[in-house]
């Protein structure tokens, strides 16, 4: 049966069309494509037609129809970095933190990542998946309609296994859309310490063809920072992973200037996270290489270190995306719209910058953008109305939820 939804009288529909084949760069990256007096008519969980609102509404009758007077209607959101699948909190490290321990030095002494390996080896499927269902809950209230979600709080390939296993009846069951990433190689477990090799071995012999086999990721994230995975020991990790077909993606340069950028770029990546501390030639070559810099703010923030130079990336001609970095560490938040206020105020970035860098910048970032993103007739109904009489107020007025509605391949998922 035909089911169709008509979104009427939209203040502004925010198409973000256009940027086909390639993200957005430079002065692409404030085309919104914006239309006044906006409508978008769906059909079978697809999008249809978007224009304006009289010429849509004589085309095509629909059987629902939603009136957005006054409101926004953008691509719904697109998250493509987070570690949502983990168990527990460390406000216990946070308080620390704020006393002047450091993130490495936690880590070190055996907290940070691995005191979240340890409660979520611990965690059954069950736990797991109920707790991250409820992250994801938060998510499409905050108007997120895709998210990539990493392993690497598991560390063997059991719990690993069990991680992206999580993901996978999450992408079944959920709403929102679930991109997977496998990140055996997030931390050294202590037990291995001292003898780091055996560990890379492991991911590499043992853990990314068994992910591979099951066809549990698409992609393939290395931690590549001091004291955690060097960048010869991230290429073979990266390099293995490409020969299984999983995509590499780095966590590069986020706490000093390692060369993550620039592994990146060599090695073909789709995109280098959090770039805190990116290094000239790291930025440079991410631009020539159509990387993409997937930025996260609200780590930065939290862990009261210095932003990523967004401004300077987005104007040497890299595609720049951002994401929450969803996790119990350095960025406890499922808030992608308070990272856009974020990007603003803190990393130079226009109110337009940041739409496209959370919706199609960010659907390139995780290889959806043939399908989400962008409000184009073909592309999936994945629609958010947010209740603000223009797209710039959504940036402007901070740590509030503004959204009205969310709809998902054509259905309401959250009025
Ligand atoms: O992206 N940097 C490494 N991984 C995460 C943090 C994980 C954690 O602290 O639990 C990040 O910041
Ligand atoms: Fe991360």
């Amino acid at each position: 049966m035909t089911e169709t939804l008509l979104i009427t009288n939209a203040a502004q529909v925010v198409t973000m069309k256009g940027h086909k084949d390639k993200p957005a760069t430079k002065d692409a990256m404030s085309e919104l494509d914006i239309i006044e007096n906006g409508a978008v008519f769906m059909e079978n969980g697809k999008i249809v037609a978007v224009g304006n609102d009289q010429e849509i509404c004589s085309a095509y009758k629909a059987d629902h129809h939603i009136d957005a007077s006054g409101k926004v209607v953008t691509p719904g959101l697109i998250d493509p970095h987070t570690h949502l699948v983990h168990s527990g909190t460390r406000e216990n490290e946070y308080a620390m933190r704020l006393k002047g321990k450091t993130y490495m030095e936690i880590m070190e002494a055996g907290g940070g990542i691995h005191a979240t390996t340890r409660a979520t080896q611990a965690a059954t499927h069950e736990e797991l998946y109920e707790q991250s269902k409820k992250r994801l809950d938060q998510f499409l209230l905050h108007g997120v309609t895709t998210v990539e979600a990493k392993s690497g709080y598991g560390l063997t390939l059991e719990h690993e296994l069990k991680q992206l296993e999580v993901v996978q009846k999450l992408q079944q069951e959920h709403a929102v859309d679930l991109i997977s990433t496998f990140m055996g190689a997030h931390a050294i477990p202590i037990a291995e310490k001292e003898k780091p090799e055996l560990f890379v071995e492991r991911v590499i012999q043992e853990m990314i063809p068994e992910v591979a086999k099951k066809k549990l990721a698409s992609f393939n994230d290395v931690f590549c920072e001091r004291g955690v995975f060097t960048p010869e020991q991230s290429r073979r990790i990266l390099e293995a992973g490409k020969k299984h077909g999983l995509i590499p993606k780095i966590h590069a340069d986020e706490i000093e200037p390692y060369g993550g950028a620039e592994l990146a770029a060599s090695i073909g990546a789709i995109s280098a996270d959090h770039l805190l501390k990116a290094s000239e030639q790291g930025i440079k070559d991410l631009a020539e290489t159509g990387v993409i810099g997937v930025l996260l703010p609200g780590t930065a923030f939290f862990l009261m270190a210095e932003f990523a130079e967004a401004r300077k990336m987005i104007d040497a001609g890299v595609a720049v995306a951002l994401s929450t970095d969803a996790n119990p560490g350095s960025s406890p938040t499922i808030s992608l719209p308070f990272i856009m206020n974020l990007g603003c105020l803190k990393m130079g970035m226009t109110p337009e910058e940041v739409l496209t860098a959370t919706t199609i910048n960010a659907a390139y970032a995780i290889g959806c953008a043939d399908e989400a993103g962008s409000l184009e007739a073909g592309k999936k109904a994945d629609i958010t109305i947010f209740n603000v009489p223009n797209y710039l107020t959504l940036s402007y007025q901070y740590g509030m939820n503004h959204v009205d509605t969310v709809i998902k391949a054509g259905k309401l998922v959250v009025k």
